[in-house]
């Protein structure tokens, strides 16, 4: 049976990302660090589903995740996408507040990565998809530490495309805009009612909403599969177009039409 390793797989984007894969037959370990929405996850996802509790920055985790995917059949997926919302402008923190962000989101992507390939090596197969974001090619304000580890993913990315390519071993990086997950939860104002404040947030895209992790899953499992077989090193963008603006304000008009 094939398997995958997918981080953050307990809700939001790997939470979607692991019911794409267990529909197309694959058994996925899903690592994370939130023990209950783990479990909420095996109820939702079914058997093929295997809940393991950890922490991305701990590489040790990564071992034990890659164990229990080698030991359920041929671990051939990994995605690396377990991150966290961490705001702070360069003036406002401190040197703990940059080593905790960095931990989990690039650390914990790079601790992935090395894994992964040190496990698919010997059968010369294998992809990984790194979860970046459109922050990591254009900063948003206050994302000091989140815009640079998403930045140095998309490098981890090609790293790994251009040293394990000639084994057989893929690796992409996918973008996301703002998708409606329960990370994106917490940064609406809160003076708003959701339904409002996801409404204004999908304008700052062409396709006026925002994406769900059903979308991002979608690009996910085409990157890991044999359809993507030339895709490699590759950043794809998924944010409706967000990035395509030259500024993201003023919002779309759409009484003007512009
Ligand atoms: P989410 O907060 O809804 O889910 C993230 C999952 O990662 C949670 O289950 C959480 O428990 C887990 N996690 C957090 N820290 C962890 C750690 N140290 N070890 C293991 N698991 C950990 O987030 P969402 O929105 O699904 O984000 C997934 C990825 O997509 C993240 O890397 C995020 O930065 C990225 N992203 C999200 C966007 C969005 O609009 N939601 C936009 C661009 C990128």
């Amino acid at each position: 049976m094939r398997t995958a390793v997918v981080t953050g797989a307990a809700m939001g984007i790997g939470k979607a990302v692991a019911a794409r894969l267990i529909a197309d037959g694959v058994h996925v370990v899903g690592l994370d660090v939130n023990a209950d929405a783990l479990e909420t996850a095996r109820a939702d996802l079914g058997p093929r589903f295997e809940p393991l509790v950890g922490d991305v920055g701990d590489w040790d985790a990564h071992e034990r995740a890659a164990a229990s995917a080698e030991s359920a059949g041929e671990l051939v997926h990994w995605v690396n996408n377990a991150g966290i919302d961490w705001v702070g402008a360069a003036h406002e923190i401190d040197a703990e507040h940059i080593e905790r962000g960095l931990r989990v989101l690039q650390l914990g992507t790079m601790y992935g990565a090395c894994v992964a390939v040190r496990r698919m090596l010997p059968a010369r197969a294998g992809s990984i998809v790194n979860v970046s974001s459109i922050q990591g090619i254009a900063a948003f304000p206050r994302y000091f530490v989140y815009d640079a580890a998403k930045a140095a993913i998309l490098m981890v990315t090609k790293s790994i495309a251009l040293d394990y390519g000639p084994h057989g071993i893929r690796c992409n990086a996918l973008l996301p805009g703002c998708i409606e997950t329960p990370m994106t939860y917490t940064t609406l104002p809160p003076e708003l009612d959701r339904e409002e404040a996801l409404r204004r947030e999908g304008l700052l895209a062409p396709m006026l909403r925002v994406g769900q992790p059903e979308e991002m899953a979608e690009v996910v499992a085409f990157l890991l599969s044999d359809r993507a077989s030339y895709v490699n090193g590759a950043e794809v963008v998924a944010d409706g177009g967000a990035t395509a603006r030259c500024f993201a304000y003023p919002p779309i008009d759409l009484e003007g039409g512009s």
